[in-house]
């Protein structure tokens, strides 16, 4: 099949990797800005949550290659600190401040930052439980955590999350779908507040196109929470 049909299109037998398979596999080719129709839709959106960043510290989790990490620095945060579990993403990140750990076990003490940015990553995790109440115990009060997904909405009309290795061949990355019930429960059981929502939609606010006919025009890509600390 044509490289680009593949990529659109993949074939029902593409075989899934874990996460940290599947990044060790992208990472050389994981370019650190929006480098797809949906990450476009995802970062406009999460571009318009994104609270004013001049002198605050903030925690790039999940950073891959750095994406959000550098746009904190360029809008003014004093210090950004990548986090992924991705040995492979981080040899490939160019922020200063980077280290290994999992977003269900930070390695900052409490309330040690002003904000969380994490992109496209919690779809990994079987459980967003321990992930949002690691977020919550290391932003001080007042704090807030940026979160993006991909949409359950589009994993469940069959789209996954592909991606062409060196090797030439196209693979799935596990992913778990989240429903926004879920972000509601977990944000609530680890004392978070979610103050807005985006889910930017196919065709409306995004230019995404996928081969699928079962994906409507008008099915939401990206679900993007802000989600706050009570001060
Ligand atoms: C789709 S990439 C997104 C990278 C970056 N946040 C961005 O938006 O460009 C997902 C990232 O999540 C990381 N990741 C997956 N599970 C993780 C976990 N449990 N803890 C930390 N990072 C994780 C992967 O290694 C990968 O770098």
């Amino acid at each position: 099949m044509h490289k680009l049909l593949r990529r659109l299109w993949p074939a029902p037998n593409v075989s899934t990797l874990s996460s940290l398979s599947a990044y060790e596999r992208w990472a050389a080719a994981y370019p650190p800005h929006a480098h797809n129709a949906l990450m476009q839709a995802e970062e406009a959106a999460m571009l318009s949550l994104l609270p004013a960043l001049s002198g605050q510290r903030i925690v790039d989790l999940a950073s891959g290659t750095g994406r959000y990490g550098q746009l904190a620095l360029e809008q003014g945060a004093s210090q950004v600190v990548a986090l992924d579990n991705s040995p492979a993403m981080l040899h490939h990140n160019r922020l200063v401040e980077r280290a290994l750990a999992t977003s269900e076990a930070l390695p900052l003490p409490p309330a040690c930052v002003d904000g969380v940015i994490c992109g496209l990553a919690l779809g990994h995790l079987p459980s967003l439980i321990a992930s949002l109440a690691e977020i919550s115990r290391v932003l001080r009060p007042g704090g807030w955590a940026l979160i993006s997904d991909f949409h359950p909405f589009i994993f469940l009309n069959g789209q996954r999350r592909t991606f062409t290795a060196p090797d030439g061949r196209t693979y799935a990355v596990e992913h778990h779908v989240h429903l926004y019930a879920d972000y509601h429960s977990a944000a609530g059981a680890a004392g978070l507040v979610i103050e807005a929502v985006l889910e930017p939609r196919l065709g409306l606010d995004t230019t995404v196109r996928f081969a699928s006919a079962a994906t409507a025009q008008g099915t939401p890509v990206v679900l993007v929470l802000r989600l706050r600390k009570p001060a």
